[in-house]
């Protein structure tokens, strides 16, 4: 499977599926990094990597439509067959979404459907959880609410600040994000009308 990895800054998610991606037997290969940033930190390491990287300003756009033609047209050209968000902060058109539903996951740093949207970390520790976490679900319009794929658990400990639980969350972020990309590019789980589908014979 080809995947092209949409990034807005430090891309530390996209690190490690470039470095999953490179053993020999992953389903996939990372055939493009985009960044809607120019000055994102991830794409000059992706392109010292030697990977094929693209910077959209998103500012240089008049409208998200025209934005996402760009982004739809590269996409095509470079036979894309399965986006990853990672870290990527813009939110899609409906239309947009759903031409690639099925086709386009992300990765939210807390346990969906619990605290959705920005500062997860702290929406964490003022709900006083004990156990937070990270999420990949595939991406449908409603932000942070598609069909769930894999979920990892982390401790919240009592002296947490944001800071040292979003470290123990991205932790393991770099751990599931590589492994659930690698499923859905087997096809071991895919989306259906009614939700996310596994692939019995694979569990
Ligand atoms: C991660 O916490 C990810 O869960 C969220 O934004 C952050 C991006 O980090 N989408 P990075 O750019 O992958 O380092």
């Amino acid at each position: 499977k080809r995947v092209a990895v949409l990034i807005s800054g430090r891309g530390s998610n996209m690190q490690a599926l470039v470095e999953a991606a490179r053993a020999p037997d992953y389903p996939a290969e990372i055939a493009l990094v985009i960044s809607n940033r120019p000055e994102a930190p991830g794409l000059a390491w992706a392109k010292d990597q030697g990977l094929h990287t693209l910077a959209l300003d998103h500012n240089l756009y008049e409208s998200r439509e025209h934005f996402e033609g760009q982004l739809q047209s590269v996409l095509g050209l470079a036979k894309i067959d399965l986006i990853a968000l990672a870290g990527f902060m813009r939110l899609m058109t409906a239309d947009f979404v759903n031409r690639w539903q099925g086709r386009m996951i992300n990765i939210h740093p807390s346990l969906l459907p619990a605290f959705k949207g920005l500062d997860t970390h702290e929406q964490a520790l003022a709900a006083g959880v004990r156990i937070s976490g990270c999420t990949v679900h595939f991406v449908v319009p409603e932000m942070d609410a598609g069909p769930i794929i894999g979920q990892a658990a982390v401790p919240v400990l009592p002296a947490d600040t944001p800071e040292t639980l979003a470290g123990r969350v991205l932790a393991a972020e770099h751990r599931l994000y590589p492994a659930m990309m690698a499923v859905v590019a087997r096809g071991q789980a895919h989306m259906a009308e009614t939700g996310l589908v596994w692939q019995r014979t694979d569990f």
